[in-house]
């Protein structure tokens, strides 16, 4: 059903969607015409004979190119986290470019930064956030609002560690550093009345304002203390934009602490309140701790119902207050399949999922199972005082701090497309946020992805999935009994170097690695008594997200081609 809103593999619904597009084409041209319609038509001139060829020439040269271009449209590829966006989403993303505002700021976004925050509310709505509450902004992907979370973050740790300093300076506390860093904003508001603390005299011994050289200079000596160096706590399952993001907001790579994964590669909350309690015992403040909700590999999602009782617990019962970030880039849409309807997910990751509005921020991409043009990620939070981050000012661009959307001075980037404001808008409004709408799409690849599964099951005595699948992401490799996992790396390394050569299907591949995923090879290698003598599992990934895949019976015959294809490549034909 919900096909009809999408182009079609092969432009099925191109009536409707030629339909559509003349209708912005008009409107787009009706809006110009009536601008200012007493200035008249200005002489323009209009493209001539060899003016007119060249554009003709470089449109064809152009297309030439571009028709080169990886066809993720086609429900045969089963490859990365990309496919074929919506109707809605492609005429709201289009309509924007042609009046293309810039949500720096509203003197060149007025309906821009309305229609942002309609569509962020709706983003709210569907993963259970207070919309009047809430707030947040786009970004151009799923990495950038990971930096934003970053960012925010360590501006509320850096508030809550220059309090400590202060308070240890002028002798008021003598309580651990940790627990000053982790303060709280309550505790923070109170000492700043208490002590009549002026918020520049914080500046100075902020680490952010400061640098660290200089600050940790003060806290040599004028603390007789060292600068006690954050750390942020991220699984080993994580996305590389975080290893990124330690590099450029300069706190070490070494200080990004890897939580210990489980045998299905999920975070290990053991490991989570290990880390917490290695941190206070060596008096290194947690700017965050991240969980993911589908990750970028297998597409599980780690339980972030368990790591919010953990924290919720530190904070109530030890005033320990620590950022909680949830990376659900990949999988924050599927809050749709349980919204006014039932989730094909299973109950464990619809736990997870319900309680991605008890994080400090959360990171969704629309870009990906939203069905939406690049590049459109979206960063949220629960309330006001999350979104805080510093604000840098510029004397060209008017701000009104009394107006509450995001700006130039509280977003990572400066100039923003307001695209994904209003693709994200309009299919929200389509294809609603719930069970009826995505939800039912992504119910759709749920299903599908349990059919290969099976069918993959069936077709192979020698194939071994990654366990615990919880979304649309499949991972298997093929193995002899007794083989070592170099050998059976080799093996389905060659497979996968010939669906590369084979135009019929696109799958993709991952390696995980023994160091992070150690619980999960263990797993998988043990169950054909193999021996772990390489630093990787090589897997196939299929990413099963395709909105083409509601025809059983054509499906079936498409995952039966793939089976056949697998087969060949694998010498069992
Ligand atoms: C879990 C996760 N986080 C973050 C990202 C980064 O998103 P983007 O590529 O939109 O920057 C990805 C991308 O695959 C992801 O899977």
């Amino acid at each position: 059903m919900h096909e009809s809103l999408f182009l079609g593999p092969h432009g099925e619904n191109a009536g409707f969607f030629r339909q559509i597009w003349g209708e912005l084409l008009h409107r787009t041209l009706e809006h110009r015409a009536g601008t200012f319609p007493g200035d008249g038509s200005l002489a323009i001139s209009a493209p001539v004979g060899e003016q007119i060829r060249l554009v003709e020439r470089e449109i064809e040269n152009f297309f030439t190119i571009l028709q080169q271009e990886v066809p993720t449209f086609s429900n045969r590829y089963l490859g990365h986290m990309i496919s074929d966006v919506s109707i809605p989403a492609l005429i709201g993303n289009a309509a924007v470019l042609f009046c293309n505002p810039n949500l720096a700021s509203k003197e060149v976004a007025s309906a821009g930064l309305q229609l942002e925050m309609q569509a962020i509310n709706e983003l709210a709505k569907m993963i259970g956030l207070d919309p009047t509450a809430a707030r947040g902004h786009f970004t151009s992907g799923g990495t950038v609002a990971n930096f934003e979370a970053f960012w925010r973050a360590r501006f509320r740790l850096d508030h809550w560690l220059s309090m400590g300093a202060w308070l240890l300076e002028k002798g008021h506390s003598d309580k651990a550093v940790f627990e000053l860093a982790h303060q709280g904003w309550g505790s923070f508001y109170r000492n700043c009345e208490r002590f009549g603390v002026d918020i520049a005299e914080l500046a100075e011994r902020s680490y952010v304002v400061q640098g660290p050289w200089d600050i940790a200079s003060y806290y040599r000596d004028t603390l007789q203390r060292d600068f006690p160096q954050p750390v942020i706590l991220v699984p080993g399952n994580k996305h590389y934009s975080w290893p990124k993001s330690a590099n450029i907001f300069g706190i070490s790579e070494k200080a990004i602490w890897p939580t210990e994964l489980d045998r299905y590669g999920r975070v290990s909350i053991t490991s989570l309140r290990r880390n917490i309690e290695q941190a206070r015992q060596q008096q290194r403040p947690i700017m965050m701790s991240v969980s993911v909700a589908g990750t970028t590999e297998l597409g599980t999602v780690d339980a972030v119902d368990a790591a919010c009782d953990l924290l919720d617990d530190y904070r109530r019962q030890e005033n320990i207050d620590i950022w909680h970030h949830v990376d659900a880039a990949y999988g924050g849409y599927f809050c749709a399949t349980f919204r006014g309807g039932s989730s094909l997910l299973p109950q464990r990751a619809i736990d997870a999922f319900r309680a991605l509005a008890r994080a400090d921020s959360v990171t969704l991409d629309p870009h990906k199972l939203g069905f939406v043009p690049y590049a459109c990620g979206a960063f949220l939070v629960r309330d006001a005082q999350s979104y805080a981050v510093s604000r840098i000012s510029a004397p060209y661009l008017v701000e009104d701090r009394k107006v509450d959307h995001p700006s130039w001075s509280t977003t990572f980037e400066g100039s923003r497309s307001a695209t994904g404001a209003g693709a994200v808008w309009l299919s929200s409004r389509v294809l609603p946020l719930d069970a009826s709408g995505h939800g039912a799409i992504l119910n759709q690849t749920l299903a599908v992805t349990q059919r290969l599964a099976d069918k993959l099951r069936r077709s192979f005595d020698n194939i071994y999935f990654t366990p615990g699948r919880d979304t649309n992401i499949v991972c298997f490799t093929l193995a002899q009994p007794g083989s070592s996992l170099r050998e059976t790396n080799a093996s389905i390394g060659a497979i996968i170097d010939k669906f590369t050569d084979s135009p019929h299907f696109a799958i993709s591949r991952t390696a995980l690695g023994v160091k992070s995923y150690a619980a999960l090879v263990d797993e998988v290698v043990g169950q054909w008594q193999g021996v772990v003598d390489d630093d990787h599992l090589l897997v196939i990934r299929m990413v099963v997200m395709s909105p083409y895949l509601g025809d059983p019976v054509a499906t079936d015959a498409l995952l039966d081609e793939f089976i056949g294809e697998l087969r060949l490549f694998a010498g069992q034909a």
